[in-house]
């Protein structure tokens, strides 16, 4: 793994597709103090302030389709949680598709990238940001958001937990690669999914309805029974709790 590390970078995201474009290989993890434009999902800014947070992104180039490789956002999801764990003895688990909350609140956003060509991956770059010593939150995700340090009283060491999260999404990648979808992981992701079995209300474009969240599929899509007994396969979008 090559490790690119910066004080202050606009994103990690940005900046490491500017490094896949110039040829930075698979494996490439960069790593940043502080960002001054942290991008969330849908066109959200990501509070990133100095020392407080793991703001990563990775450079990968799996030879696989697009579809494949739009998984690999729930392999991060999958590796955070490990590696949480590993580091701190934190049980965080994955709120559908790719976040992880501690009792109730995010600590973890992920933002996966991809630039394909004639259904052909170039690379893929998900981004990953963790809240460790974030003391405080803007008021607008107060009630939302946590921290490491806010859950556990102390502050904790990043350098253990991206290392932690590093080891991790190589374990989880390895049998990834195997079938190139979730059948090997299905077990892993739903014992972490803090949806399962549980009432969910799915924001789908066409409409939203409510229903019970089975676990995933082998295409990551999220199974959730509707109230009227079919099962829909979710394969993006949001759900909420
Ligand atoms: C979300 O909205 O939940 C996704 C947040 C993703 C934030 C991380 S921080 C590191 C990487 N660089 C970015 O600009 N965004 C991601």
């Amino acid at each position: 793994t090559r490790l690119e590390y910066f004080d202050e970078t606009d994103s990690t995201n940005i900046r490491a597709r500017k490094l896949a474009e110039e040829g930075a290989p698979h494996g490439t993890l960069v790593v940043a103090d502080r960002q001054t434009a942290g991008k969330g999902r849908r066109g959200k800014s990501w509070v990133s302030p100095a020392g407080t947070g793991i703001w990563m992104s990775m450079v990968l180039r799996p030879a696989m389709s697009p579809m494949s490789a739009s998984m690999l956002t729930l392999i991060a999801g999958l590796a955070v949680v490990r590696g949480v764990k590993e580091s701190t003895g934190f049980e965080a688990m994955i709120k559908w598709p790719n976040d992880a909350v501690l009792n109730g609140k995010k600590i973890c956003g992920i933002l996966t990238e991809m630039s394909t060509e004639v259904e052909c991956i170039r690379y893929v770059i998900p981004g990953i940001g963790i809240n460790v010593n974030i003391d405080d939150f803007p008021e607008e995700i107060r009630a939302t958001a946590t921290s490491l340090k806010l859950e556990a009283g102390r502050s904790i060491k990043r350098s253990l937990v991206i290392a932690a999260v590093a080891d991790s999404f190589e374990y989880y990648y390895d049998i990834f690669m195997k079938t190139c979808d979730m059948s090997g992981l299905r077990d892993d992701y739903n014992k972490a999914l803090v949806n399962l079995n549980r009432e969910v209300l799915v924001l789908d474009p066409r409409g939203q309805y409510k229903g019970k969240a089975l676990g995933i599929d082998n295409e990551g899509s999220l199974l959730v029974r509707r109230e009227d007994g079919n099962i829909s396969a979710v394969i993006s979008g949001e759900v909420s709790v």
